[in-house]
């Protein structure tokens, strides 16, 4: 009998550290389902979760102020095993009665830990032969333990922290100072295997053909056997393998809808989807919307309302077609679990720190006269790949660069033009085609071009030049929190410099983004 892929569940309290998503996906890759809350999650939630384990993540704040976020006092009654890392250790300590204290000696990066007793944590963890007993880690840390709550004993400690890995065995709960999920810490992973696997007694069965399977029987049940669904068709790899799923599941009541709104890129065209409905057997309707789009963002030169009203329009659109469609009740998206808990980041931090809003979550209107379903929004994008690979998707679909609802619209510096848009396809063209040419395009994890409609002085065959500006944006990122911009070599750089100069009318100048994410974002707008 198929178990259900949810079975074993892990808790991740997230008190805001830069790598909770990084956590979570650790957890999944060790084939336990996990789900990432914000840290402040009410007692009955948590008990409708049932979770196996649950673990207090690190997080930018003092443990050492009086208002200092705190674990619900249910995740300590619960009689569950619970993992404080780092700040989540400091939480736990200071809330069962130890003490935390700011030190004068901060500790960030590769550190030595120095374990002093056995732990079912540290299972079969191999020290370094040379040094016994000594374990490479990656610290991040200002404040540290001073006091260890009752009944809590020692496990590792370095030489400026006493309490590196602390834990009470008979309830089961475990601090660690250092970061498991980080690769730099030696083993990492295994703790994290120790602590759900052995200590919180999960069994591994969040795997590609149990989650299929799952995600087939559920999106049967949540149908029916009449209902329609429309799904939002962009050819990328979420909405893709969203299709497959749901075709597999409700057969040809799928309908998917591909809007090409103007800005998109090269050859995204009704051609292009022709490709998808030959291969993979979908149903796919073409609508050309771009003359609406473009009369809608005539003259807009902010990126919020740009993007918001990208969004709008897109919606319109589908709300449009669902009514001319009888029995079409469902409408589908391929929206992920980044896009859920980015979004819900942005809310919980309230507006006034949105950096930016994706139009794929949260842009739906609130009255809508269709029924939605995201058969895949608990997922991470490596999960989606390994998902779309069963599915039988080929390397280049799984491995394609990912390419942003409001598509050029926010590539275009200020107001948005077709012509403008023509340029960046073709900019973008060369750009890929030449990494491509390189052997580098999977080498980078997005690479595109931006239009920058300021002129600037050139020179082409004796005559003076006025022309905008492209510049060459490749990044290189493992979750697009954040990034660095890619070490591409100059010879690439100059040949599509060279070939965008050449190429394409209106252009004078092309100049190659060197920022990082953070301080910039990886898109421009
Ligand atoms: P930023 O610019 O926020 O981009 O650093 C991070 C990643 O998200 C993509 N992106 C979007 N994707 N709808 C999307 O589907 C959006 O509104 C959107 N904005 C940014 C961006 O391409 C990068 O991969």
């Amino acid at each position: 009998m198929l178990k259900h892929a949810k079975k074993y569940r892990i808790l991740i309290l997230d008190f805001g550290s830069q790598y909770s998503q990084l956590l979570a996906r650790r957890i999944r890759e060790l084939g336990i389902y996990c789900e990432l809350w914000k840290w402040n999650a009410d007692e009955k939630q948590i008990k409708k979760f049932n979770p196996k384990g649950i673990i207090l993540s690190g997080g930018p704040e003092s443990a050492t102020t009086k208002n200092s976020p705190k674990a619900p006092k249910y995740v300590f009654l619960a009689n569950i095993p619970v993992l404080g890392i780092c700040y989540g250790m400091h939480i736990m300590t200071k809330q069962l009665g130890g003490k935390i204290q700011t030190s004068s000696k901060r500790e960030f990066g590769l550190t030595k830990i120095c374990i002093t007793s056995n732990s079912p944590l540290l299972h079969n963890i191999k020290n370094t032969k040379k040094i016994q007993n000594n374990l490479n880690v990656w610290m991040s840390h200002e404040d540290k333990i001073i006091t260890i709550p009752k009944n809590f004993t020692t496990i590792a400690k370095t030489q400026s922290c006493p309490f590196a890995i602390i834990s009470n065995e008979k309830k089961n709960f475990y601090g660690i100072q250092f970061h498991p999920e980080v690769t730099h810490t030696q083993q990492g992973k295994s703790i994290l295997k120790n602590f759900v696997i052995k200590i919180c007694k999960c069994e591994s069965l969040w795997n590609s053909d149990n989650i299929i399977k799952n995600l087939i029987k559920n999106i049967k049940k949540k149908i029916g056997n009449n209902e329609k669904v429309m799904l939002g068709f962009s050819g990328g790899i979420d909405s893709l393998v969203t299709a497959l799923l749901l075709k597999k599941a409700i057969g040809k009541r799928l309908l998917c809808i591909f809007i090409d709104n103007g800005l998109l890129q090269f050859k995204r065209n009704k051609k292009h989807i022709q490709f998808f409905k030959k291969n993979y057997n979908l149903k796919i309707i073409y609508i050309s919307a771009k003359q609406q789009f473009f009369n809608a963002i005539s003259g807009i030169t902010d990126p919020e309302t740009k993007r918001k009203i990208i969004g709008k329009i897109f919606i319109e659109t589908f709300n449009k077609k669902a009514s001319k469609l009888s029995k079409i009740k469902w409408l589908a998206q391929g929206t992920i679990y980044s896009d859920v808990i980015e979004s819900a980041q942005s809310i919980q931090n309230n507006s006034t720190h949105l950096i930016k809003s994706h139009h794929n979550v949260g842009g739906l209107p609130k009255k809508m006269n269709i029924k939605l379903i995201e058969p895949i929004k608990k997922l991470f994008k490596d999960e989606v790949r390994n998902i779309g690979k069963k599915l039988g998707l080929s390397h280049n679909i799984l491995y394609r660069h990912p390419f942003p609802g409001p598509g050029l619209g926010i590539r275009i510096l200020g107001e948005i033009k077709q012509k403008y848009c023509d340029i960046l396809r073709k900019s973008d063209k060369i750009f890929i085609e030449e990494l491509k040419n390189f052997d580098l395009y999977h080498k980078v994890n997005q690479a595109f071009t931006i239009f920058i409609p300021v002129r600037s002085v050139g020179i082409m065959g004796d005559k003076r030049k006025y022309d905008c500006i492209i510049a060459l944006r490749a990044i290189e990122s493992i979750d697009f929190m954040t990034a660095c911009c890619s070490n591409l070599p100059y010879n690439l750089l100059t040949k599509v410099s060279n070939r965008i100069i050449n190429e394409i009318t209106g252009i004078s100048r092309v100049v190659y983004d060197i920022s990082s994410k953070p301080p910039a974002t990886i898109e421009w707008e």
